[in-house]
């Protein structure tokens, strides 16, 4: 490390800054599937960053469009101006997306997105004259991102208690982890479809003309990889439509590929009102987030504005940063050139296999898998909860190979380069590390 690099200025996210402090995990370069460590090894990459490098590293073409574009135009400003690259995205994106998609709207990370597809669907809902709607339900066990709309729908208790009131009208459906029924499930579980219809509990108890949207992860990956029961998203689907109550899929994790389609809407054959994305927008690369909307948001929220209104206040400084769609649209070239989302579906089966084989290892109480995703959830040690998947962390990062814990949960989500021997690389140093692990 460079003299004078102290590490305690560095107020870390999401660490426990004290902890890493006396023992640092730095990564200083990465390439393919691989990083490597300050002290010089290579470790395999089994989180795509976090969640995000569905392209691997330093893919060439991705770097060198960035370059590039830095050099020809660095920042452009996108209230009332705009630079041709971000209408090109949003073209391609629509193109990529359900067909009801027609508007992109740009932020700068999967936070911004969520709370700005919260607003929208609150100004929807006001424009086509229905302002009582302002309720918004998210899920227990949801991660939405960090900002006071996410944190708000969002039903992880850590990440809401400290920060004292939240939202106004919010409410949660029941989440769909249900270990009794569908542990060790290979996809998608036979069981828990009809936890939809808790939304009809929340309809019946607050009434729908009070129900703006409903906001869920396809699947969820933050709160330790929660698949969804078979049927259960076109029964929300369903839910939503009989009550005028709009739907978001928030698909920061699941979009581009993650789940062997371009969006989990795809795969699923369920089409929201408005779809949240980030991270593997840009394969990691530079910060950028999107909300898809479909068609007929924007013209309900426009419709009665003169045509010199502005029709949605709601914006960033780096909305559409030049970087950012520069890389983006990399990213898409690589992910089509590659056949990645493709070579991912392929390699669902092999992934499967692999980490099911875990099934039968010391502490595990349920193994899971959708797509390249895999959760592995470990009993907890009594008193300590997180304290052993926290150890596997370490383990497993000395030992080379990155994976990623939240509570008792190790949750896998590889670049979708990854080869068939290092998903067994990276499940045998698993199953290794779990077999020395008290
Ligand atoms: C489903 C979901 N939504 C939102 C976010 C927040 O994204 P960001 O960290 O880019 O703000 C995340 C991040 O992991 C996420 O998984």
């Amino acid at each position: 490390m460079r003299a004078g690099n102290d590490l305690s200025q560095f107020w870390m996210p999401f660490t426990a800054n004290r902890q890493y402090k006396s023992s640092p995990r730095l990564l200083v370069a990465a390439q393919g599937n691989y990083y490597t460590s300050h002290d010089g090894r290579q470790v395999l990459d089994g989180t795509a960053g976090l969640w995000c490098c569905n392209a691997g590293h330093g893919d060439p073409r991705i770097v060198s469009a960035i370059q590039r574009q830095a050099a020809v135009l660095d920042y452009a400003p996108s209230f009332q101006m705009a630079h041709p690259a971000a209408f090109e995205l949003a073209s391609r994106l629509t193109r990529m997306a359900p067909e009801a998609v027609d508007k992109i709207f740009f932020c700068g990370s999967g936070s911004e997105a969520v709370d700005g597809a919260l607003k929208i669907a609150l100004a929807y809902q006001r424009a086509i004259g229905q302002g009582g709607r302002t309720r918004l339900i998210g899920r227990e066990r949801g991660y939405h991102g960090v900002g006071f709309g996410g944190i708000s729908v969002g039903g992880i208790v850590g990440n809401r208690k400290q920060f004292a009131a939240l939202l106004p009208g919010v409410d949660h459906l029941h989440h769909t982890h249900d270990l009794a029924r569908n542990a060790f499930t290979r996809g998608l579980p036979e069981h828990g479809w009809e936890l939809a219809d808790d939304l009809e509990r929340l309809v019946a108890l607050h009434d729908a003309s009070t129900i703006a949207a409903v906001i869920v992860e396809p699947v969820a990956g933050s709160t330790g990889v929660l698949v969804p029961p078979k049927g259960y998203l076109h029964r929300l689907r369903e839910i939503c439509d009989r009550h005028g109550i709009l739907l978001i899929f928030d698909e920061v994790i699941t979009a581009f590929g993650r789940i062997g389609a371009a969006f989990a809407a795809e795969r699923f054959d369920v089409t929201p009102d408005m779809i949240t994305t980030a991270k593997a927008i840009t394969s990691g690369t530079v910060p950028m987030g999107a909300i898809f909307a479909r068609q007929g948001l924007f013209e309900a929220i426009a419709q009665g504005q003169p045509e010199n209104a502005i029709e949605l206040a709601h914006g960033h400084t780096y909305s559409a940063h030049p970087l950012a769609c520069a890389a983006a649209l990399a990213t898409l070239d690589v992910y089509q050139e590659d056949g990645l989302f493709e070579r991912a579906r392929g390699l669902e089966k092999h992934w499967e296999d692999a980490l099911h084989g875990l099934s039968d290892k010391p502490h595990v109480v349920d193994v899971r898998n959708f797509g390249l995703i895999g959760g592995i959830e470990l009993a907890s040690r009594p008193g300590e909860p997180g304290a052993r998947a926290y150890e596997m962390f370490t383990r497993c990062y000395e030992a080379g190979v990155l994976i990623r814990v939240t509570g008792d949960i190790i949750a896998l989500s590889p670049p979708l380069t990854i080869q068939a021997d290092e998903i067994d690389k990276l499940i045998n140093t698993i199953a290794h590390e779990l077999a020395k692990l008290a």
